[in-house]
């Protein structure tokens, strides 16, 4: 089962209920939310007021991408404004058990994300409380990016770990997912797709999701 998530990082922010629900008529079930605070990242985007309005504006869960410092102090409120699911850096938290239980207090899915300099060894502890990991293909602030394709042993080795040990996280991939990288991807296992350039930096939304979802589900029945 495959899942595009939707960057609206790379969306006419003045016309977002539109882009959304073209993305939505293309094949979308999940809308990534890129919260970034100018200190773990170099940008600033969007806090709690935009989820809250997005909440309004689309049925699909909210996939809200905290690139934060100190996160605890902000979970509450995106879950109150609407957040569905929550992710944090793993670069980010200290306390990350109890971070993602303060995830998960809410009512969220929770998830953890790693930069590609973290490897997935960082993770274990955290692999039977996590609902998603999510592996950054770029290096976190901005939205089209090179896709770094050594990244994908991590999905494969993230997989591999899944079903010896028995556990349930999906893994999700953010960065550079485009027609042209996309087959492989799927193929190293990834199930969630983010994608902003791809989806609304040209043309249609709709039909730039539907392309890359019919390229994603392709690849996957050639699953090695
Ligand atoms: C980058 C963000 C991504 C970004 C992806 O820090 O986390 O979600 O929007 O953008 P593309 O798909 O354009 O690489
Ligand atoms: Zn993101």
């Amino acid at each position: 089962m495959i899942d595009l998530a939707p960057s609206i990082l790379a969306a006419d922010f003045a016309h977002l209920a539109d882009q959304i629900d073209r993305a939505t008529q293309g094949g979308a079930s999940l809308i990534h939310v890129d919260v970034m605070d100018g200190h773990f990242v170099p940008n600033l985007t969007v806090g709690p007021p935009v989820v809250k309005s997005l909440r309004k504006a689309t049925r699909l869960p909210l996939d809200c991408h905290l690139m934060i410092e100190n996160p605890d102090q902000y979970i509450p409120e995106f879950a109150e404004a609407g957040a569905d699911w929550i992710s944090v850096h793993q670069e980010a938290c200290r306390h990350l058990n109890r971070t993602l239980h303060l995830i998960k207090s809410h009512g969220c899915h929770s998830g953890v994300v790693i930069n590609p300099a973290t490897p997935v060894e960082t993770l274990t502890e955290v692999f039977d409380i996590v609902d998603y990991i999510l592996v950054m293909s770029v290096n976190p602030g901005f939205g089209a990016q090179q896709f770094i394709p050594a990244v994908l042993d991590k999905v494969r080795k993230l997989a591999d770990l899944r079903a010896t040990r028995g556990h349930s996280y999906r893994i999700e991939i953010d960065g550079g997912v485009a027609m042209d990288t996309v087959a492989d991807i799927v193929r190293a296992g990834t199930e969630i797709l983010v994608a902003g350039n791809a989806v609304f930096g040209h043309g249609d939304p709709k039909q730039n999701a539907q392309a890359l979802l019919e390229a994603a589900r392709s690849a996957s029945l050639q699953r090695v």
